[in-house]
């Protein structure tokens, strides 16, 4: 078969590393999907077999690893709220031996960047002998995840080289909101018909643009705070509570620093013990009926000596905020409140002397269980 991959896709060109290509790579991607599955007046174009198959279940079932599991829990949200369909997510390592009770009629979405993810791929083989329909969101075509499954849709984020993953989880994020959109508006709800994603998508991808325009910014960021801290913490509560814990994971994947994302209500029942003086504690607030509650979780950190930072949105934005990121609909802030910490993530390895694209102890892609 043909494999569409230019030479620039794996050229790192004047880029130190990968990652830092596929995080500028981002807002081209957002672009790429919008031109790939909406049509001229904006509507999701998606196989109508696809969207009759999920329309047909009670449940959906999301099934991931890794940076792709936290993509699902923001897809939760998506499809929760755009589509009305009860959404759960699941862990695949945990849901191939320890199967929760199924709905009557559930559906299942495979979330996976390479497609090759031994631990996913053995909860597709035990759904297949069960007879269960799946869908396999995934960056590469004809991967096992793709054969096996009954649907796929593509991310068309061209090849993710380094091991952390950014731009797939971006991708992920976008492909699952124009999905919900479309069983939204085939379902006739209306926060579906009223939710712009042709439009919401040049916004995101403008704002991406903005958010890697200011790199340097977060690069001193990054000197000053987190380059010398032994532990940092991301908190959160929601959708910024799913970022918080991609957040973290970037950060331990690469720098090595011990980090953790929080709800940021659950802080005072445990977590704050651990809060010493100068400890980075990262605040996202994206969230307007939130937005309050984790600024006094920060500052309850600060009391203890914390050193907060914060990524918030324009509207939600103070005066001494460290990271302001350009708003766009509220169900869409993943998209661009992950950018400050995949860039902090990147320089903190850099400002250690880390090899940023091949961490210790890491595989890009996992074939066994
Ligand atoms: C590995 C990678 C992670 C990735 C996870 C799931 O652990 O290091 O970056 O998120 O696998 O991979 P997948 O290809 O299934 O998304």
């Amino acid at each position: 078969f043909h494999v569409d991959i230019d030479a620039s896709d794996t050229d790192k060109g004047t880029y130190p590393y990968y990652m830092l290509k596929e995080i500028d790579e981002q807002p081209n991607v957002m672009r790429k999907l919008s031109a790939e599955y909406l049509n001229e007046n904006g509507d999701p174009v998606i196989d109508d077999d696809l969207l009759d198959s999920i329309k047909e279940s009670d449940r959906l079932y999301i099934i991931a690893a890794g940076t792709s599991y936290h993509a699902g829990l923001v897809g939760k949200e998506l499809f929760e709220k755009l589509a009305q369909v009860p959404t759960e997510v699941h862990v695949s390592s945990e849901f191939a031996y320890n199967m929760p009770l199924l709905s009557k009629k559930p559906f299942f979405i495979f979330l996976s960047q390479s497609g090759e993810t031994a631990d996913s791929r053995e909860v597709l083989v035990n759904l297949n002998q069960l007879g269960y329909k799946s869908l396999t969101i995934t960056n590469v075509a004809n991967s096992t995840l793709s054969r096996e499954s009954n649907y796929t849709l593509l991310l068309h984020a061209g090849p993710e080289i380094s091991v952390a993953s950014t731009k797939a989880y971006t991708a992920q994020i976008t492909v699952e909101a124009i999905l919900a959109k479309a069983l939204g508006e085939s379902s006739e709800i209306k926060a579906a018909k009223d939710f712009n994603l042709k439009q919401q998508l040049g916004f995101v991808a403008t704002g991406m643009q903005s958010i890697v325009d200011e790199k340097e910014m977060i690069n001193e960021i990054s000197k000053k705070y987190f380059v010398d801290a032994n532990r940092a913490f991301y908190i959160g509560r929601g959708i910024d509570y799913f970022v918080s814990l991609e957040s973290s994971l970037k950060l331990k994947e690469i720098s090595y620093i011990l980090a953790e994302g929080f709800a940021s209500g659950e802080l005072k029942h445990g977590t704050i013990a651990l809060i010493e003086e100068n400890t980075p504690v990262v605040g996202i607030i994206t969230q307007s009926n939130t937005a309050g509650l984790t600024r006094s979780n920060l500052e309850e950190t600060m009391a203890r000596g914390a050193k907060a930072i914060t990524i918030a949105t324009e509207s939600l934005a103070k005066d001494n905020d460290d990271i302001v990121i350009p708003d766009v609909d509220q169900l869409l802030t993943p998209l661009l409140s992950v950018i400050p910490a995949q860039l902090l993530a990147y320089y903190t390895s850099l400002n250690k002397g880390l090899d940023v694209d091949h961490p210790r102890n890491l595989a890009k892609s996992v074939t066994v269980q």
